[in-house]
């Protein structure tokens, strides 16, 4: 079913610009060089590039070569220079009902001091900062302030427990932790800078120097002296006055770490010019973004990617005015989002399918109980919508007339990839449609062959056959990791292989039908199967486990575990199951906890020992099996089926 989406009023004058010379995607594949560079003219340059790309080194690549430019010199203070500087760039909204309103002015005097005061801790452009840390103002503030110094960050997420946050610093050698006393979690403050001492404890991630904490819950905190320092007693005192240098366009940005197939997580590099331009282009155009008009509100956390690009740096970089809020979305009841959309007038919401199932759960008498009709536009990322949460989502949250835009990208990718484009390209329900343009894809076979279009039966693999601006630049202090995970598989062509299914039906549309390697994806999370089999061998009662992504209602794929026990150990299973649940937690994170943990005395294996993840599947979702005749020992099933 084509949704051409036409009756989006506001997109008549967008429709004109981006089809006006046929051309966005005429212009862009006329010349793509000459295309991105049109584009990365959005930003400030403080000194121009000699060539546009340069793939001499793939699949490292180099874009806009010899430029030099500062990331929150273009995020803030060129805004404030032309004048918009009472501009609102950040609505905040706190968990307990507290807010801010911060303007451009006043973001670019925080990020200048808190500028001001890394620079007096003696961190250098190039060392890494790790930001572990809430949903709040100063969060961004921090990021930017290291991008202002040229500092590379890496953001953990804040539910990431104290050894995912160790594993993290350690790997990427950070010199400063940023983080806060504590969070709000549904009208309570939980300790966060305890994970952090737990993290440096024994002299642990020993490269850390100083921790600075933001007074956020008031909550009673361990201390170190000298090690630690609050915020409000180093950074508000800076000086507001910082004079951004600039920093060659290949300068590492940031880390973010990345689930793979491994235990290890992957910390993905992205770098300053290419990354900024794509964000840049792709949040104006995908958003149909008028600055100073939109009230744009991301759902992410900056503890994902999506919050880097679209929270951050490609929102900022076109002056939006932005909603960021710090609870879930029922605190403290269900209203909660819709309260705040009503409170700003919110004219596009971006969010995962996950957030739209749950409230299709809650029932539409909650959103329809609220006048959101500002809403213009809506966006949808992390996993394939199912076309049933697509059409609930445009009818109750979009009056049934804002567009919908499902954009495919990753961590690697950095920016979006694919998307329809408002008013101009058409949207069919779970689609993520065509390459924006500039960017290019295919979907083939594992020889590399195109799979034809409308072929339902062969699903294919989605590769990106060209290098894009804001790609990752490799997998930090992994250079042979980066080539293996991702340019292996087609490394004959020079195709970037992103992981994911996809098929293409007869309009040459595409479709992505999620992961076919060994990572799940929960509520739009990364999570890998063996980072969680980690975990639970952890614990001693365990001998083996094999974990698998199953179907979820809510969350999309759910984890479930299959554990073997150590010979000897017969406490009951509840126990074992309910300790293990908490070993995941306290390992990785809560969003990582299985969904079921079934206690069995084998696990299916081929003759080669590798568990046959399949199958397991089947028997975890309650089909018939598949085939079982490369299994050792089929019978294995007799003993594992419920
Ligand atoms: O499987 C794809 C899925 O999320 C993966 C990337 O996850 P991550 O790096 O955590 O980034 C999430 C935010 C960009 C992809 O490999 N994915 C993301 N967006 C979509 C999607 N699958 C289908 N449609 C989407 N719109």
């Amino acid at each position: 079913m084509t949704d051409i989406q036409t009756s989006y009023p506001p997109s008549a004058e967008f429709a004109a610009v981006a089809n006006g010379d046929a051309a966005l995607y005429a212009r862009a594949a006329a010349d793509r060089e000459a295309f991105w560079a049109e584009q990365a003219n959005r930003l400030h340059w403080h000194e121009p590039w000699t060539q546009v790309l340069d793939w001499s080194g793939a699949p490292v690549a180099k874009w806009f070569v010899d430029g030099k430019l500062n990331v929150a010199y273009n995020c803030v203070d060129r805004h404030v220079l032309a004048g918009h500087g009472d501009q609102v760039a950040i609505h905040w909204e706190g968990e307990p009902g507290d807010s801010r309103d911060i303007t451009y002015a006043e973001l670019l005097a925080e990020v200048s001091r808190a500028a001001n005061h890394l620079a007096a801790l003696g961190l250098h452009a190039g060392d890494r900062v790790a930001i572990y840390m809430p949903m709040v103002p100063e969060a961004i503030v921090s990021m930017l302030a290291c991008a202002r110094l040229g500092l590379t960050h890496s953001v953990v997420f804040a539910a990431f427990s104290a050894s995912a946050l160790r594993s993290r610093i350690d790997d990427a050698q950070a010199r400063l932790v940023i983080t806060t006393d504590g969070q709000w979690r549904r009208g309570q403050a939980v300790s966060l800078k305890a994970a952090v001492d737990e993290a440096l404890a024994d002299g642990q991630a020993s490269t850390v120097e100083h921790v600075l904490v933001v007074r956020r819950t008031g909550i009673e905190t361990p201390w170190t002296d000298g090690r630690d320092q609050w915020w409000h007693e180093t950074v508000a005192h800076a000086s507001a006055e910082h004079v951004a240098d600039a920093f060659d366009a290949e300068h590492p940005l940031y880390i973010l770490y990345t689930s793979g197939t491994t235990g290890k997580p992957k910390g993905i590099v992205h770098t300053t010019g290419g990354y900024l331009t794509q964000a840049a282009y792709t949040h104006h155009y995908v958003f149909d973004h008028k600055p100073g008009q939109d009230v744009y509100w991301c759902t992410a956390d900056i503890g994902w990617v999506t919050g880097h690009s679209y929270i951050v740096y490609g929102p900022l970089a076109n002056r939006a005015t932005e909603v960021v809020y710090e609870g879930t979305p029922n605190f403290p009841d269900e209203h909660r989002h819709w309260n705040i959309v009503e409170k700003y007038g919110v004219t596009v919401y971006y969010t995962a399918p996950t957030l739209v199932r749950t409230f299709m759960k809650w029932g539409r008498e909650i959103p329809d109980a609220h006048d959101l009709s500002s809403i213009r536009l809506l966006g949808s990322v992390g996993e394939p919508i199912n076309p049933e949460a697509w059409r609930w989502y445009r009818e109750v949250i979009g009056a049934g007339a804002a567009p919908i835009v499902d954009t495919w990208w990753q961590t690697e990718t950095g920016a979006i990839m694919m998307s329809p484009l408002p008013g101009v390209t058409a949207a069919k329900p779970g689609a993520a449609m065509k390459p924006l343009p500039g960017i290019t894809a295919k979907v083939v076979d594992d020889k590399g062959v195109s799979v034809d279009p409308g072929e339902t039966e062969a699903n294919g693999y989605l590769v990106l056959d060209q290098p894009w601006p804001s790609m990752l630049r490799g997998i930090w202090g992994d250079p042979e990791r980066f080539r293996e995970t991702y340019w292996a598989m087609f490394a004959d062509r020079g195709w970037y292989f992103a992981g994911d299914g996809a098929k293409v039906d007869a309009d040459g549309d595409t479709w992505v039908l999620g992961r076919v390697d060994d990572v799940m994806n929960v509520s739009g999370h990364r999570i890998s199967t063996a980072e969680v089999e980690h975990a639970l061998v952890g614990h001693a009662g365990v001998a083996e486990a094999a974990v698998v992504g199953v179907s979820d209602e809510t969350t999309g794929q759910a984890i479930a575990a299959f554990v073997i026990l150590q010979s000897g150990v017969d406490y009951p299973s509840e126990q074992i199951v309910a300790e293990l649940k908490a070993t995941v937690s306290q390992e990785i994170s809560p969003i990582a906890k299985p969904r079921d943990i079934t206690v069995v005395p084998e696990l299916p294996k081929t003759r080669s020992g590798k568990i046959m993840r399949r199958l397991l599947r089947d028997i975890a979702e309650g089909r018939t099996l598949g085939d079982t005749s490369t299994l050792v020992d089929p019978k294995v099933f007799d003993a594992l089926r419920p």
